[in-house]
């Protein structure tokens, strides 16, 4: 089994931002190209209100369009019970429930509160489970909020310790707009490992100002082996003001080989397909890594 597990969002927080709406056929692509080089998690979209994010709309007809690799999980974002519901009709085998460590983002991303939100996720939690779906919890702005600034580690704490006992098999801590630093990113670490184990912890870290490798390093030593990220660093929410995209597949993936640690990923495919999705986005590949594995290449 390899040291780390690379869990890629890509196809929905890399997507989710984008203003043009990205053709079908190019998300479906996207997925199963990712999902032949190596990685076990592809999220491949979110079943929110159309009009909350209107690029993720199309998320059942990029399912009914995939080529499934055995082995590959597909998860997609679920906020409440409709979501579930249609998650399902598509045939859905694992879901992503989202809440935050601060009200502010909480009410403008999904429009309540976080104890509401509690309120609502649990019978969502409940009832995949009982369907035999596997559910992630993800924890929003665990080092900074757009709205309400600083955020204590306590509150993500109690966030990620509430979604692990709803049944959550892991939960994702994100560093929603990317503004931390590695001391800090350590230091909510230790907070939350004190409710939640490790082994069901993961880190979605955002890279604004370019930390996210670094936060990440920082956090490796407490045990933490799942990470999420986005070929060539597409994304970003469109509910938090100057989020940047998530920290680049192609940065974690040499970073992990540099420290002999294994993830089973093939990064010289995910940086073909990094320059590729850029292309069609029409936006500078925002992979470092990837630029320069390609260039080394290319000879
Ligand atoms: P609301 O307006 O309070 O919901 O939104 P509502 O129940 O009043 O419904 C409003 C309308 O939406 C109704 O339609 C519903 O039917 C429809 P109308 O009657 O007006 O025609 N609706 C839905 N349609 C399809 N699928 C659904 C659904 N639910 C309601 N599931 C709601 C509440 C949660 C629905 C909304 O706020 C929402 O969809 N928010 C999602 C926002 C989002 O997707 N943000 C990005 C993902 S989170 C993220 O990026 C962070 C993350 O990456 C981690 C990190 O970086 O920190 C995960
Ligand atoms: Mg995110």
């Amino acid at each position: 089994m390899p040291a780390i597990r690379i869990v890629e969002v890509g196809p929905r927080d890399g997507l989710q931002n984008e203003p043009a709406i990205v053709p079908l056929d190019v998300k479906i692509a996207l997925v199963n190209r990712l999902a032949r080089t190596g990685l076990t998690h592809v999220e491949a979209g979110a079943f929110v209100s159309p009009k909350w994010v209107p690029q993720m709309a199309d998320s059942a007809a990029v399912l009914a369009g995939l080529s499934p690799v055995p082995g590959v999980a597909y998860p997609v974002l679920v906020p409440n019970l409709k979501g579930l519901e249609a998650a399902m009709v598509a045939g859905v085998a694992e879901i992503a429930i989202f809440g935050a460590a601060s009200e502010g983002f909480s009410q403008r991303n999904i429009n309540c509160s976080m104890a509401e939100s509690l309120d609502r996720f649990r019978p969502v939690v409940a009832a995949a489970l009982d369907a035999g779906l596997r559910v992630r919890g993800y924890v929003s702005c665990v080092l900074g909020c757009p709205y309400d600034g600083e955020i204590d580690p306590a509150r993500v704490a109690f966030m990620a310790a509430s979604l692990a006992a709803m049944g959550c098999y892991e939960i994702s801590l994100g560093d929603t707009i990317g503004v931390g630093t590695p001391a800090k990113a350590a230091a909510m670490l230790r907070r939350v490992v004190q409710d939640v184990p490790v082994d069901r912890l993961a880190l979605h870290f955002h890279d604004t100002y370019g930390q996210a490798v670094a936060n990440i390093l920082a956090c490796l030593d407490q045990g933490v082996t799942v990470m999420d990220s986005a070929v060539a660093g597409l994304g970003g929410c469109p509910y938090a003001k100057g989020a940047s995209g998530n920290v680049a597949t192609e940065e974690l993936l040499y970073l992990f080989e540099g420290l002999g640690l294994s993830t089973g990923v093939d990064l010289d495919e995910v940086a073909r397909i990094g320059d590729w999705i850029s292309r069609e986005l029409g936006r500078p590949n925002g992979s470092k890594a990837g630029r320069a594995r390609l260039a080394k290449l290319a000879g």
